[in-house]
């Protein structure tokens, strides 16, 4: 297939059009480049040997959309762009809904337009909002909390209104948990802007002593020691479920849901441990409050991708670390 990224230069987008490649389709990546560097479409090309053509540009240009869609003669929309630090949404929550709401309506306006109507869209788990029950599936209630989140959830609404109008649509919200780690070429990984916000690329710089020390917001969770315990799955599995959601929005039309995280959660001061024994470095720690808005413990029910994508996450919480280090140390990132 032919395949347009959206954010394709972007952390999760990278992975995924490395993997797209390798299994045959030919990519075409949009992105503005808000988040990302122009060179990451270089090193698609450089482990995949295969074009990876990058149009800078936004999604709410919606003409841009559609000449891109005709000239690539896209079959099928990866949806990955879109603004993703919740702080941040609080604080400029207009923003959020330009780019993440109205880039996609723009998306399904080009759809529309040229006739493509299968897309894979990045959802979030916190489209659940505080969890009533773990494992979260994908029956769970939703809510949210910040213009983030609610982004997400309005998308998906969206999503579901324009797959009931017409049967053509086909439209697959993977719902991630916490994506981390790097692909194994050391040339893509997550490249956060300034202070991260998440605990791996954290805990990565810390080790690499680009930071003095972690800040472990809360030790008095309900969980077995205390801090906060989360879902990490491997960049590389999460990519790869792309693919099988490719493959399935391909031969079932419809609105789906799918969670795709590894079913298991770790705590903080398990990543800790964790990434200490990847790396062989000492990662100094301090106990802070409660970070706001955060819940104690979140990870998914995987079922439903299991069954109806055949896809489960197979790699590590070592390989996660192992991948983040080399990444955090290799000349790559450092550009
Ligand atoms: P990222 O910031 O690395 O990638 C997003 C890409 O989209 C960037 O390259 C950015 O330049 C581009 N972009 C942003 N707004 C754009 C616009 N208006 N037009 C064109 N390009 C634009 O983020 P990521 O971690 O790769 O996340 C990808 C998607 O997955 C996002 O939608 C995010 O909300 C979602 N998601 C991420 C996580 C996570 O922890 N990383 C978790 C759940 C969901
Ligand atoms: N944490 C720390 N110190 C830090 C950073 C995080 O202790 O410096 C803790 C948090 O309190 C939490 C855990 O590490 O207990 C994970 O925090 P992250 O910020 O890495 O991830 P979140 O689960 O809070 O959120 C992430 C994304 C959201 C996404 C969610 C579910 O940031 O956008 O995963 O996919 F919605």
């Amino acid at each position: 297939m032919n395949v347009l990224l959206t954010g394709g230069t972007g952390y999760i987008g990278s992975h995924a059009a490395v993997c797209l490649l390798q299994a045959g389709h030919n990519i075409a990546i949009i992105d503005n480049l808000s988040n990302s560097q122009e060179l990451v479409a270089g090193r698609i090309e450089n482990i995949t040997q295969k074009k990876a053509p990058l149009i800078v540009g936004d999604i709410c240009d919606t003409n841009l959309l559609i000449q891109t869609i005709q000239e690539h003669r896209i079959d099928a929309i990866m949806h990955f762009a879109g603004l993703k630090a919740v702080g941040e949404s609080n604080a400029i929550p207009i923003s959020y809904y330009i780019n993440n709401v109205q880039g996609t309506l723009s998306i399904l306006n080009a759809m529309d337009q040229t006739g493509v109507s299968t897309m894979v869209f990045s959802s979030s788990a916190t489209v659940y909002g505080e969890p009533q029950y773990l494992p979260i599936d994908e029956h769970h209630p939703t809510s949210a909390t910040n213009p983030y989140g609610r982004s997400k959830l309005h998308i998906e609404e969206i999503l579901s209104d324009v797959a009931k109008s017409d049967k053509k649509w086909s439209f697959i919200c993977l719902r991630y948990f916490n994506p981390v780690g790097a692909h194994h070429s050391m040339q893509l990984g997550e490249q956060p802007n300034g202070v991260p916000n998440n605990l791996m690329p954290y805990i990565a710089q810390v080790a690499h002593g680009i930071r003095a020390q972690l800040s472990i917001f809360g030790n008095d969770y309900l969980t077995t020691d205390g801090t906060g315990v989360r879902d990490y799955i491997h960049v590389m599995d999460l990519a790869e479920g792309h693919l099988c959601a490719l493959d399935y929005a391909h031969q079932h039309p419809g609105w789906h849901a799918i969670n795709l995280g590894t079913g298991t959660g770790h705590s903080v001061l398990e990543m800790v441990t964790a990434f200490a024994s990847a790396s062989g470095m000492e990662i100094p720690y301090q106990f802070e409050p409660r970070r706001s808005g955060d819940v104690a413990s979140c990870y998914a029910k995987t079922d439903k991708a299991n069954k109806l994508l055949q896809w489960s996450a197979k790699r590590s919480l070592e390989s996660m670390c192992t991948s983040t280090w080399a990444w955090q140390t290799g000349e790559f990132s450092q550009k």
